[in-house]
């Protein structure tokens, strides 16, 4: 069991209340596909409505601290060394089209590093914490990535490239790869709640291309709290510069690493 610290609870707290907001509006897209004008508008309205809540909250526990959002951009605290990296809604195609899997998500990046970090999914009442050096959770549970160390038994999860994304030609000959390699390839549709799901063993892999930082920052810490190996794509360092993300159990880090740069290196030649 855990016994929440002060400051995850601070970000959970936040989480719920924006959530109750995005669930009754979720509730209202269902109704709106069959609509003409279609749920876009009303969409963008609960982002922005979820994101107002999250700062607001989080503004009135801690007023120093800055923030990276998704929708308002940066906004400079007194406090130089803490910032709050928000996405207030991650998986909003989904959200639009009814599918029932999105997420709030919530990073403190502090000096430079992500220290902790809060996902939640209010529609199955998940929510995946962790701060610094105390382990990473699913609501009480302690979490572990998995102990797959076969390819062939393996469950990866992608973000495949959609419109008005960067286009990466090495994709197609990457996805070829592992689907021919795995168990099974998923794309579900929030790159939050992926990260969360290789923490939690669901998946014992995930890689993406051209994520935004807050796509990513609290799931870096929950991927690090819960044993994950973390890389961009290349093996560096540099995720929440380039978006670019490989997240595994460890054991098939290797494996699915050099998957992918061999897949790069034919659609090179
Ligand atoms: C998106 C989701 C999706 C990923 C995209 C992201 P949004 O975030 O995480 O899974 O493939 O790259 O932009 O737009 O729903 O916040
Ligand atoms: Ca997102
Ligand atoms: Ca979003």
């Amino acid at each position: 069991m855990s016994r929440r610290s002060p400051l995850i609870t601070i970000m959970a707290n936040a989480a719920y209340k924006a959530a109750r907001g995005l669930t009754r509006d979720f509730g209202e897209v269902e109704q709106l596909q069959v609509s003409r004008k279609g749920p876009a508008d009303f969409v963008s309205s609960a982002d922005h409505k979820a994101e107002a809540i999250l700062v607001e909250e989080l503004r009135r526990a801690r007023p120093n601290f800055g923030f990276l959002l998704e929708e308002g951009g940066m906004v400079e605290g007194s406090d130089s060394s803490n910032r709050w990296i928000i996405d207030p809604l991650d998986g909003t195609t989904n959200f639009l089209h009814g599918v029932p899997h999105f997420a709030i998500s919530i990073g403190l990046e502090r000096d430079g590093k992500m220290y902790a970090g809060v996902i939640y999914d209010p529609l199955r009442d998940e929510i995946f914490t962790a701060e610094t050096g105390t382990g990473a959770y699913l609501n009480s549970k302690r979490l572990r990535v998995s102990a797959r160390n076969q390819m062939s038994e393996a469950l990866i999860a992608t973000g495949m490239p959609f419109k008005g994304r960067a286009c990466h030609p090495e994709y197609p000959g990457m996805l070829e790869a592992v689907s021919g390699s795995a168990a099974g390839v998923r794309r579900f549709g929030s790159a939050a709640l992926d990260l969360c799901y290789v923490s939690a063993g669901r998946f014992d892999g995930f890689w993406e291309f051209s994520l935004s930082p807050w796509d990513i920052a609290a799931g870096l810490v929950i991927l690090r709290e819960a044993g994950a190996t973390v890389s961009d794509i290349e093996g560096g360092n540099t995720m929440m510069e380039s978006g670019d993300i490989l997240a595994t159990n460890g054991r098939l880090h290797e494996d699915l690493y050099h998957l992918l740069a061999e897949a790069a290196k034919a659609a090179a030649e």
